[in-house]
């Protein structure tokens, strides 16, 4: 019951029970979604990985099928890795993943369904001649670094084309494939891209955005031509963040060239500021859309994990496109999950003075959806920033209660009545370089009595500017995870918490000045949110 499972979430997907990792092969079949996801059959840790497999007709609601792939021949015996679908002619689909083989060597797999008929796709045939792709003597390729083959895209030439995911010392790789069947496989004389010092690239995801009006409609994978950009996201082993970058793909030359790359001392870009890890998308021919699926290690200890029997949930779905400014992608939770709000409630036009917490009441705080814009004055009072700073670290030195000038201004999320817990979404505004810098953060240091858990704060820039625009949040809590959007989608930060005191109808839900400036919330949208079906 949700009494001794506090943070079981309520419309973030997970399975009922045990460890989750990466979403793999997302698609969409004769109408179904279809979600297959790294998953430990007996227990809460890593280990045993097969592919676990639901579908949904919404991206909200999920309906648990058996196991889709397990091991089951010598190429795979060792563990079921991550991997991609492609639609093939036909509009077939096909799965490349990652098998540990006998020698616990990486090599590549293809699967496909056992009947095209059936819309749940329950059962997945491995061809006869996996592996498709190994290391050998002769490629040099590391055999403890070669997984998670991407989407398939197909060139002008015909050949489809595939990256996985390597390095080679201490550079990361995406080393392509090509093929004219989709089973015998040639590496490329070169890989689409590489950046020294980075380490290992998992879960590589390659795909065009649109780079004209509407900015929104999404690119089948295989698109190329004027106006299109291409994005590069790698998961990096290293640090557990996804970096993506935009740039130019010559699909003559097979060569990716990023607008400016890992080496350059410009901030990366990643898809979230806070826990999240090997996601991927998928282009939806019928909505046009690119969508982005990711996954949330949990920031309790392995200890607390066991006891509860479970560990990881993914995001709500995202779609994502290509900002006006070409410079960053934008996110949005898919339109779907709006369906779960019900009983909004709304605040027009609400000063919040330096110091003042106001309650937002009438919403079940610990399930809500959130959506708040302030609109701020008074630019002399920002404090000044000498000197730039790791955001994350900014954020960590002057938390929410860290009294400012503009700002910090935002959300309590998973309140306590006297507050002795609380996780706090906020801006602050900082004058740097004779501008303004707006700085977001998710300060999770007291989010919990409970110091077992990892609190870290993370934050970011965002590229908002606040003498031009409103300065909005919008916030997805769902029993143990904070996903923040701001300014619109050009950021999200995801955050996992474990109140003691806070859960479920004891949480609550504040918006907080702690500056010295006041400012005005312009609107505030809450919902509570329905418990989705899921699993
Ligand atoms: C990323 C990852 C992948 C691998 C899978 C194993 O989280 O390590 O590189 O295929 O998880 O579960």
């Amino acid at each position: 019951s949700s009494d001794n499972q506090p943070y079981r979430t309520a419309y973030h997907f997970q399975p009922p029970k045990n460890w989750i990792n990466d979403p793999n092969a997302p698609m969409r079949y004769k109408g179904l979604y279809h979600l297959f996801y790294q998953y430990n059959p007996k227990g809460a840790v890593w280990g045993n990985i097969v592919w676990a497999h639901s579908v949904s007709k919404d991206l909200v609601n999920w309906t648990p099928l058996d196991h889709a792939i397990y091991p089951s021949q010598q190429s795979d015996i060792n563990g079921c890795w991550s991997g991609s679908a492609t639609t093939l002619p036909g509009g077939k689909p096909a799965i490349l993943y990652t098998g540990i083989d006998p020698n616990n060597h990486q090599v590549q797999n293809l699967a496909i369904p056992k009947n095209f008929s059936d819309p749940l796709l329950r059962e997945w045939v491995k061809s006869p001649k996996n592996p498709l792709m190994a290391p050998t003597q002769a490629n040099q390729i590391n055999s403890s670094s070669f997984r998670d083959p991407t989407t398939a895209w197909k060139g002008k030439d015909g050949y489809w084309r595939v990256l996985i995911g390597s390095k080679v010392h201490r550079r990361g790789t995406a080393i392509l494939y090509k093929s004219k069947n989709f089973v015998n496989w040639v590496q490329a004389d070169h890989p689409l891209h590489s950046a020294e010092g980075t380490g290992m690239w998992e879960c590589p995801d390659f795909y065009p955005v649109l780079n004209k009006f509407p900015l929104t409609t999404g690119l089948d994978t295989s698109v190329n031509g004027d106006h299109v950009r291409h994005v590069l996201k790698v998961s990096l082993d290293d640090t557990k963040h996804d970096h993506y970058l935009i740039g130019t793909y010559d699909s003559e030359k097979d060569i990716f060239t990023p607008d400016s790359g890992f080496e350059n001392s410009k901030p990366i870009l990643r898809h979230d500021y806070g826990k999240y890890y090997a996601s991927k998308t998928i282009f939806e021919d019928g909505q046009n859309r690119r969508v982005l699926f990711g996954w949330v290690n949990e920031s309790s200890s392995v200890a607390d994990d066991i006891k509860k029997g479970w560990s990881g949930i993914h995001t709500i779905p995202r779609t994502i496109w290509l900002h006006k400014s070409g410079k960053q992608l934008v996110h949005w939770p898919v339109a779907e999950i709006e369906s779960l709000r019900v009983n909004p409630v709304h605040w027009h036009s609400k000063v919040v003075n330096g110091g003042e917490t106001l309650q937002v009441t009438g919403v079940t705080a610990a399930q809500a959806d959130v959506e708040i814009a302030f609109e701020v004055n008074g630019f002399g009072k920002a404090e000044v920033l000498e000197h730039w700073e790791d955001p994350q670290i900014l954020c960590g030195r002057k938390g929410a209660n860290v009294k400012g000038g503009l700002g910090p201004f935002g959300l309590l999320v998973f309140a306590s009545r006297g507050l002795q817990e609380y996780t706090a979404v906020f801006f602050r505004i900082f004058r740097y370089q004779n501008k303004n810098l707006v700085l977001m953060c998710s300060d999770q240091s007291r989010s919990s009595l409970n110091n077992d858990n990892d609190k870290t704060t993370y934050g970011t820039f965002v590229d908002v500017d606040p003498l031009r625009e409103k300065l909005s949040l919008r916030t997805l809590i769902d029993h143990s995870v904070v996903e923040s959007f701001e300014g619109e989608g050009r950021a999200c930060i995801t955050a996992r918490v474990y109140p003691t005191i806070a859960i479920n109808d004891k949480a609550r839900l504040y918006a907080f000045n702690n500056g010295t400036a006041s400012v005005k919330i312009t609107k505030l949208s809450a919902w509570s949110m329905k418990k989705a079906k899921i699993n």
